[in-house]
């Protein structure tokens, strides 16, 4: 089976959102990792709930927020890393497999792309860092429908683009709640679980779970 394109989540799925805190592990100290793991819950809880109330502010500034909260709850970490941790997040590594497996689904002359809550900003300077502006034919950001993830519109924006219907693009994502909202909007899902989660949302199942990207090619 082929699909016209290949879209991906961005941050969890293509880029490690925990690099930023693990490349300051040494001075971010023991509890790096509940650290890390309660700024990007804030993270997404700040995105569900301002795009439910109709006030949107972009990724950019819910990430930072986010960091002032987990900053505040781990008294362990050193408040003085803040701009650090923020720097490191413009330039997030991405999982060993990416490159290669983005290159196989181009050559097979399917789009590639990127559909994310992050701002067009955070996303370029990613994708740039991260040299895969070579084989990302598009990056679709929220910013543009100033909501989030899950609205429908959001997985419309590739579909109106694309000039698609939904069941053409494969949407893959290590984020559960995105494959959710991505399956309900008709495209066809493949979970990325890269931490080895429980299943949860049974009524919204992806069409194939991945542990990796490898295998999608
Ligand atoms: C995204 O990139 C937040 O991981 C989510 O849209």
């Amino acid at each position: 089976m082929t699909f016209a394109a290949y879209v991906f989540d961005a941050y969890g799925t293509l880029f490690d959102v925990h690099a930023a805190a693990r490349k300051h592990a040494d001075r971010a100290g023991p509890d790096y990792r509940m650290f890390s793991e309660i700024w990007r819950a804030k993270q997404l809880e700040y995105s569900w709930v301002r795009a439910l109330m109709g006030r949107y502010q972009d990724f950019w500034s819910l990430t930072e927020q986010a960091l002032d909260y987990a900053l505040a709850r781990v008294e362990t970490v050193d408040k003085g890393l803040r701009q650090d941790l923020l720097d490191a997040y413009w330039k997030l590594d991405f999982y060993p497999e990416v490159p290669k497996v983005l290159k196989q689904l181009k050559a097979q002359g399917t789009k590639v792309a990127i559909l994310s809550n992050g701002s067009p900003a955070m996303l370029q300077a990613a994708v740039e860092n991260s040299k895969l502006d070579t084989v990302i034919d598009d990056i679709f950001s929220v910013d543009l429908l100033k909501t989030y993830k899950t609205a429908p519109p959001v997985y419309e924006l590739v579909t109106t683009n694309y000039r698609l219907y939904p069941d053409a693009v494969s949407f893959q994502s290590s984020n559960r709640w995105d494959v959710a909202g991505a399956t309900t909007f008709g495209f066809r899902t493949v979970w990325i679980n890269r931490l080895k989660m429980p299943d949860e949302y049974s009524d919204c199942m992806p069409s194939l779970i991945l542990p990796t990207l490898d295998g999608l090619a």
